[in-house]
Protein backbone atom coordinates (compact mmCIF):
# COMPACT_ATOMS: atom_id res chain seq x y z
CA UNK A 1 0.00 0.00 0.00
CA UNK A 2 1.01 3.50 -0.81
CA UNK A 3 2.04 5.74 2.26
CA UNK A 4 0.55 9.09 1.91
CA UNK A 5 3.83 10.98 1.32
CA UNK A 6 4.70 8.72 -1.13
CA UNK A 7 0.97 9.64 -2.87
CA UNK A 8 2.38 13.34 -3.10
CA UNK A 9 4.74 11.99 -5.55
CA UNK A 10 4.55 13.49 -9.46
CA UNK A 11 5.01 9.84 -11.11
CA UNK A 12 5.72 12.25 -14.07
CA UNK A 13 7.96 14.63 -12.92
CA UNK A 14 10.33 12.21 -11.17
CA UNK A 15 14.19 12.33 -11.54
CA UNK A 16 15.50 9.73 -14.19
CA UNK A 17 18.61 9.62 -12.44
CA UNK A 18 19.00 9.63 -8.89
CA UNK A 19 22.98 10.00 -7.54
CA UNK A 20 24.02 9.79 -3.92
CA UNK A 21 26.81 9.95 -1.78
CA UNK A 22 26.37 7.97 0.92
CA UNK A 23 27.85 9.66 4.01
CA UNK A 24 28.19 9.35 7.85
CA UNK A 25 28.48 5.62 8.30
CA UNK A 26 31.73 6.44 10.88
CA UNK A 27 29.31 9.02 12.81
CA UNK A 28 26.38 6.61 12.69
CA UNK A 29 28.98 4.25 14.74
CA UNK A 30 30.57 6.37 16.45
CA UNK A 31 27.55 7.65 18.19
CA UNK A 32 26.21 4.04 18.89
CA UNK A 33 30.28 3.73 20.57
CA UNK A 34 30.80 1.42 17.95
CA UNK A 35 33.29 0.23 15.48
CA UNK A 36 33.46 2.18 12.32
CA UNK A 37 32.94 -1.06 10.58
CA UNK A 38 28.83 -1.54 11.78
CA UNK A 39 28.23 1.83 10.43
CA UNK A 40 29.35 0.22 7.13
CA UNK A 41 27.28 -2.84 7.91
CA UNK A 42 24.03 -0.79 8.79
CA UNK A 43 24.65 1.00 5.81
CA UNK A 44 24.50 -1.30 3.77
CA UNK A 45 20.99 -1.99 5.03
CA UNK A 46 19.98 1.25 3.66
CA UNK A 47 21.49 0.34 0.52
CA UNK A 48 19.00 -2.59 -0.26
CA UNK A 49 16.34 -0.12 1.01
CA UNK A 50 16.62 2.32 -1.07
CA UNK A 51 17.14 0.21 -3.91
CA UNK A 52 14.02 -1.58 -3.83
CA UNK A 53 12.65 2.06 -3.09
CA UNK A 54 13.45 3.92 -6.01
CA UNK A 55 12.51 0.55 -8.32
CA UNK A 56 9.12 0.90 -6.45
CA UNK A 57 8.85 4.12 -7.01
CA UNK A 58 9.80 4.49 -10.82
CA UNK A 59 12.93 5.38 -11.21
CA UNK A 60 15.01 4.16 -13.75
CA UNK A 61 18.60 4.83 -12.68
CA UNK A 62 20.52 5.46 -9.23
CA UNK A 63 24.18 5.58 -8.61
CA UNK A 64 25.50 4.79 -5.41
CA UNK A 65 28.89 6.70 -4.31
CA UNK A 66 29.83 3.62 -2.54
CA UNK A 67 33.88 3.52 -2.83
CA UNK A 68 36.03 6.29 -3.77
CA UNK A 69 39.63 6.53 -5.83
CA UNK A 70 40.82 8.64 -2.24
CA UNK A 71 38.78 5.52 0.13
CA UNK A 72 42.10 3.15 -0.89
CA UNK A 73 44.13 5.49 1.80
CA UNK A 74 41.92 4.69 5.17
CA UNK A 75 43.19 2.03 7.51
CA UNK A 76 43.21 -1.26 5.76
CA UNK A 77 41.19 -3.29 7.92
CA UNK A 78 38.76 -0.38 6.95
CA UNK A 79 39.45 -1.41 3.16
CA UNK A 80 39.48 -4.60 3.55
CA UNK A 81 35.72 -4.73 5.46
CA UNK A 82 34.49 -2.22 3.02
CA UNK A 83 35.40 -5.05 0.28
CA UNK A 84 33.81 -7.93 1.94
CA UNK A 85 30.62 -5.87 2.35
CA UNK A 86 30.54 -4.76 -0.94
CA UNK A 87 30.96 -9.20 -2.26
CA UNK A 88 28.25 -9.81 0.07
CA UNK A 89 26.15 -7.50 -0.76
CA UNK A 90 26.39 -8.69 -4.33
CA UNK A 91 26.37 -12.71 -4.07
CA UNK A 92 22.98 -11.66 -1.05
CA UNK A 93 21.60 -9.39 -3.37
CA UNK A 94 22.60 -10.91 -7.16
CA UNK A 95 19.90 -12.85 -7.19
CA UNK A 96 16.70 -10.59 -5.55
CA UNK A 97 18.23 -7.63 -8.15
CA UNK A 98 17.45 -9.91 -11.12
CA UNK A 99 14.14 -11.19 -9.55
CA UNK A 100 13.19 -7.48 -9.45
CA UNK A 101 14.47 -6.55 -12.91
CA UNK A 102 17.17 -4.51 -12.12
CA UNK A 103 20.54 -4.23 -13.80
CA UNK A 104 23.77 -3.82 -12.00
CA UNK A 105 26.74 -1.29 -13.43
CA UNK A 106 29.44 -0.34 -12.37
CA UNK A 107 31.76 3.12 -13.08
CA UNK A 108 35.51 3.79 -11.84
CA UNK A 109 38.78 1.92 -11.75
CA UNK A 110 37.42 -1.50 -11.33
CA UNK A 111 40.30 -2.85 -12.31
CA UNK A 112 41.89 -1.88 -8.95
CA UNK A 113 39.37 -3.91 -6.78
CA UNK A 114 40.71 -7.14 -5.45
CA UNK A 115 40.66 -9.92 -7.93
CA UNK A 116 37.48 -11.79 -6.53
CA UNK A 117 35.15 -9.12 -5.42
CA UNK A 118 36.29 -7.69 -9.27
CA UNK A 119 34.71 -11.01 -10.37
CA UNK A 120 31.82 -11.37 -8.40
CA UNK A 121 31.16 -7.22 -9.47
CA UNK A 122 31.49 -8.83 -13.50
CA UNK A 123 29.41 -12.26 -12.69
CA UNK A 124 26.69 -9.93 -11.38
CA UNK A 125 26.56 -7.23 -13.98
CA UNK A 126 26.37 -10.13 -16.57
CA UNK A 127 23.71 -11.86 -14.52
CA UNK A 128 21.30 -9.09 -14.22
CA UNK A 129 22.29 -7.34 -18.08
CA UNK A 130 18.33 -7.67 -18.89
CA UNK A 131 16.92 -5.85 -16.15
CA UNK A 132 14.45 -3.30 -17.22
CA UNK A 133 12.84 -1.95 -14.26
CA UNK A 134 16.09 0.45 -12.61
CA UNK A 135 19.89 0.35 -13.23
CA UNK A 136 21.80 0.49 -10.05
CA UNK A 137 25.36 1.85 -11.00
CA UNK A 138 27.80 1.06 -8.05
CA UNK A 139 30.77 4.19 -7.97
CA UNK A 140 33.48 1.92 -7.29
CA UNK A 141 37.66 3.29 -6.68
CA UNK A 142 35.72 5.61 -8.47
CA UNK A 143 36.86 9.57 -8.95
CA UNK A 144 35.56 12.19 -11.06
CA UNK A 145 39.14 13.77 -11.62
CA UNK A 146 39.99 9.99 -12.56
CA UNK A 147 37.24 9.79 -14.65
CA UNK A 148 38.04 12.86 -17.08
CA UNK A 149 41.82 12.05 -16.95
CA UNK A 150 40.78 7.93 -17.97
CA UNK A 151 38.55 9.77 -20.81
CA UNK A 152 40.99 12.40 -21.80
CA UNK A 153 43.83 9.38 -22.18
CA UNK A 154 40.67 7.12 -24.32
CA UNK A 155 39.96 10.29 -26.66
CA UNK A 156 43.75 11.19 -27.43
CA UNK A 157 43.95 7.52 -28.52
CA UNK A 158 41.31 8.23 -31.38
CA UNK A 159 41.52 9.66 -34.37
CA UNK A 160 39.18 13.37 -33.52
CA UNK A 161 41.24 16.70 -33.96
CA UNK A 162 41.88 18.66 -31.30
CA UNK A 163 39.52 21.00 -32.50
CA UNK A 164 36.58 18.50 -33.01
CA UNK A 165 36.63 17.55 -29.42
CA UNK A 166 33.12 18.66 -27.57
CA UNK A 167 30.48 18.02 -24.93
CA UNK A 168 29.08 15.42 -26.70
CA UNK A 169 31.73 13.84 -27.98
CA UNK A 170 33.93 13.63 -24.92
CA UNK A 171 31.12 12.65 -22.38
CA UNK A 172 30.89 9.41 -24.69
CA UNK A 173 34.84 8.35 -23.16
CA UNK A 174 33.42 9.25 -19.24
CA UNK A 175 32.39 6.10 -17.23
CA UNK A 176 28.70 7.40 -17.57
CA UNK A 177 28.53 7.09 -21.58
CA UNK A 178 25.57 5.09 -21.24
CA UNK A 179 23.63 6.81 -18.32
CA UNK A 180 21.38 10.05 -18.41
CA UNK A 181 23.01 12.97 -16.85
CA UNK A 182 22.12 13.13 -12.81
CA UNK A 183 18.59 15.14 -12.48
CA UNK A 184 19.08 15.08 -8.72
CA UNK A 185 22.21 14.87 -6.18
CA UNK A 186 21.57 13.41 -2.35
CA UNK A 187 23.94 13.78 -0.11
CA UNK A 188 23.43 12.30 3.53
CA UNK A 189 24.92 13.36 6.66
CA UNK A 190 24.70 17.18 6.22
CA UNK A 191 28.00 18.10 4.70
CA UNK A 192 28.25 20.11 2.03
CA UNK A 193 30.88 19.21 -0.59
CA UNK A 194 30.99 17.07 -3.91
CA UNK A 195 33.89 14.65 -2.10
CA UNK A 196 34.80 14.47 -6.10
CA UNK A 197 31.76 12.46 -7.16
CA UNK A 198 30.87 12.80 -11.28
CA UNK A 199 32.66 16.85 -11.26
CA UNK A 200 31.51 16.95 -15.18
CA UNK A 201 28.07 15.16 -14.68
CA UNK A 202 26.86 17.26 -12.14
CA UNK A 203 27.22 20.29 -14.35
CA UNK A 204 22.92 20.91 -13.81
CA UNK A 205 22.35 18.58 -11.28
CA UNK A 206 19.56 19.40 -8.13
CA UNK A 207 21.33 19.41 -5.24
CA UNK A 208 19.77 18.00 -1.85
CA UNK A 209 21.95 17.66 1.01
CA UNK A 210 19.93 15.98 4.42
CA UNK A 211 21.25 15.71 8.04
CA UNK A 212 19.88 12.18 7.84
CA UNK A 213 23.26 10.03 8.68
CA UNK A 214 22.90 7.33 5.84
CA UNK A 215 22.52 4.03 7.92
CA UNK A 216 19.12 5.93 9.03
CA UNK A 217 18.30 6.58 5.87
CA UNK A 218 15.05 4.80 4.11
CA UNK A 219 12.77 5.04 1.41
CA UNK A 220 10.98 7.67 3.29
CA UNK A 221 13.82 10.30 2.78
CA UNK A 222 14.28 9.36 -0.83
CA UNK A 223 10.51 10.39 -1.26
CA UNK A 224 11.34 13.75 0.88
CA UNK A 225 14.24 14.45 -1.58
CA UNK A 226 11.83 13.41 -5.14
CA UNK A 227 9.10 16.02 -3.53
CA UNK A 228 12.19 18.85 -2.75
CA UNK A 229 13.30 18.22 -6.76
CA UNK A 230 9.69 18.39 -7.73
CA UNK A 231 9.36 21.82 -6.27
CA UNK A 232 12.26 23.49 -7.32
CA UNK A 233 12.23 25.24 -11.16
CA UNK A 234 15.36 23.59 -13.47
CA UNK A 235 17.20 26.46 -15.74
CA UNK A 236 19.86 25.32 -17.08
CA UNK A 237 21.34 28.85 -17.51
CA UNK A 238 18.33 29.80 -18.86
CA UNK A 239 16.09 32.58 -18.00
CA UNK A 240 13.11 31.04 -16.10
CA UNK A 241 10.28 31.84 -18.56
CA UNK A 242 13.03 30.30 -21.48
CA UNK A 243 13.18 27.09 -19.27
CA UNK A 244 9.05 26.83 -18.78
CA UNK A 245 8.96 27.05 -22.88
CA UNK A 246 11.71 24.55 -23.37
CA UNK A 247 9.96 22.12 -20.71
CA UNK A 248 6.33 22.80 -23.13
CA UNK A 249 8.62 21.85 -26.27
C1 LIG B 1 30.93 7.15 3.91
O1 LIG B 1 30.77 7.17 5.31
C2 LIG B 1 30.64 5.84 3.36
C3 LIG B 1 31.55 5.07 2.71
C4 LIG B 1 32.92 5.49 2.49
C5 LIG B 1 31.21 3.72 2.22
C6 LIG B 1 29.80 3.46 1.82
C7 LIG B 1 29.54 2.01 1.96
C8 LIG B 1 28.36 1.42 2.31
C9 LIG B 1 27.13 2.20 2.50
C10 LIG B 1 28.26 -0.05 2.56
C11 LIG B 1 28.51 -0.94 1.41
C12 LIG B 1 27.96 -0.47 0.12
C13 LIG B 1 27.44 -1.28 -0.83
C14 LIG B 1 27.01 -0.71 -2.13
C15 LIG B 1 27.24 -2.71 -0.64
P1 LIG B 1 32.01 7.60 6.19
O2 LIG B 1 32.70 6.36 6.62
O3 LIG B 1 32.86 8.58 5.47
O4 LIG B 1 31.26 8.29 7.39
P2 LIG B 1 31.81 9.45 8.31
O5 LIG B 1 32.02 10.65 7.42
O6 LIG B 1 30.71 9.65 9.29
O7 LIG B 1 33.07 8.96 8.96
Amino acid sequence: MKGKLESLVDKNNLPAHIVIIMDGNGRWANKKNLDRISGHREGMKSVRAVVQGAKDLGVKHITLYAFSAQNWQRPKVEVNALMELLKQYLLREGDKLLENGIRLNAIGRLWELPQDVHEVLEETIEKTKDGKELTLTLALSYGGREEIIDAVKKISCEKIAPEDVNQTNFARFLYTSDLPEPDLLIRTSGEMRLSNFMLWQLAYTEIYVTKTLWPNFRKRHLIKAILNYQRRERRFGLTGDQAKKREVI
